[in-house]
């Protein structure tokens, strides 16, 4: 209240401490929004869209790295329900990294290339994190392991998971823990919780195998099925062999079981 002809008390000003949070503080704000730098000069428009979709993947791929080691703790627990939430949630985030590609598709081809040359050698197959995640997930055969080799030492964090049980083997050591079989899962009502699990976990396959076959489509809508990639590869078609690899075979081995022939 203000008295007549007094002046109005000033709200009172928070005093700002040196170690206050506020939203760009605990976001690191200031420092993120930095990392973002075009190449190209004079900047080409569209670099700023390649760089952001680019980090942000990265981003969700150190959260999904996060969520499967949270996953695999579970597993190893064996705490099936807590295994079945943790999947939902990797699965969310493989969806929310596959839809980003859509920001991508509205770059044309002519305008990709004004900028690709300022790329240089690198290419999303230097991604450590992604191969972790594939590392992680199960991938072991002589061609992935030939992958991984290709830009030197094999990164620690790739080293690490590679030491690690494969997605399906915990699953396995699960099922050895319940006393049960992968046939009896989908076939005994009672089993409902852990044939959920393999269910979340072929989920997780499904969606990991659409990101690579919208990437390929991508790559065949900006640079073409003949173009090399910046990575030395064939382009799309090194990238076409990679989307029917599995993570979980035994998972799609065991439907055969219910069918005759
Ligand atoms: C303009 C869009 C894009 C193009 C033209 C493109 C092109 C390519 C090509 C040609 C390869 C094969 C390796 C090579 O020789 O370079 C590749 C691999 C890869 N790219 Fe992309 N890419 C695009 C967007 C993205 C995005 C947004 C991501 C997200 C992080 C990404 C991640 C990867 C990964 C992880 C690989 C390795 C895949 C594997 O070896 O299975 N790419 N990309």
């Amino acid at each position: 209240m203000t008295g007549k002809g007094g002046k109005r008390p000033s709200a009172p000003v928070p005093k700002k401490s040196e170690d206050e949070v506020t939203y760009p503080s605990y976001l690191a704000l200031e420092e993120l929004l930095l990392l973002q730098r075009p190449r190209s000069t004079p900047e080409h428009p569209d670099e700023l869209l390649f760089i952001i979709v680019h980090q942000a993947s990265e981003l969700w791929f150190k959260l999904i790295l996060h969520e499967l080691n949270a996953l695999i703790a579970l597993i190893e627990a064996r705490d099936t329900l807590g295994a079945l939430t943790s999947v939902r949630r990797v699965n969310a985030l493989v969806r929310i990294v596959t839809g980003q590609l859509s920001a991508l598709e509205t770059l044309p081809p002519q305008r990709f290339a004004q900028f690709r040359g300022y790329l240089g050698t690198s290419s999303g197959s230097q991604s450590v994190q992604f191969r972790a995640i594939e590392a992680m997930s199960g991938m072991r055969d002589a061609h992935f392991l030939q992958v991984l080799k290709q830009h030197g030492e094999i990164a620690p964090l790739v080293k690490k998971a590679l030491a690690r049980p494969t997605l399906q083997q915990l699953y396995d050591d699960l099922l050895d823990a319940e006393g049960v079989t992968l046939e009896q899962v989908y076939s005994e009502q009672n089993q409902k919780p852990l044939q959920m699990l393999a269910e979340g976990l072929l989920e997780y396959e499904q969606g990991f195998a659409m990101w690579r076959f919208l990437h390929v489509q991508l790559v065949e809508r900006i640079i073409g099925p003949l173009t090399s990639g910046t990575g030395g590869t064939l382009g799309s078609k090194y990238l076409q062999q990679t989307i029917n690899q599995r993570f979980f075979p035994k998972l799609w081995a065991v439907r055969s079981k219910f069918f005759k022939g």
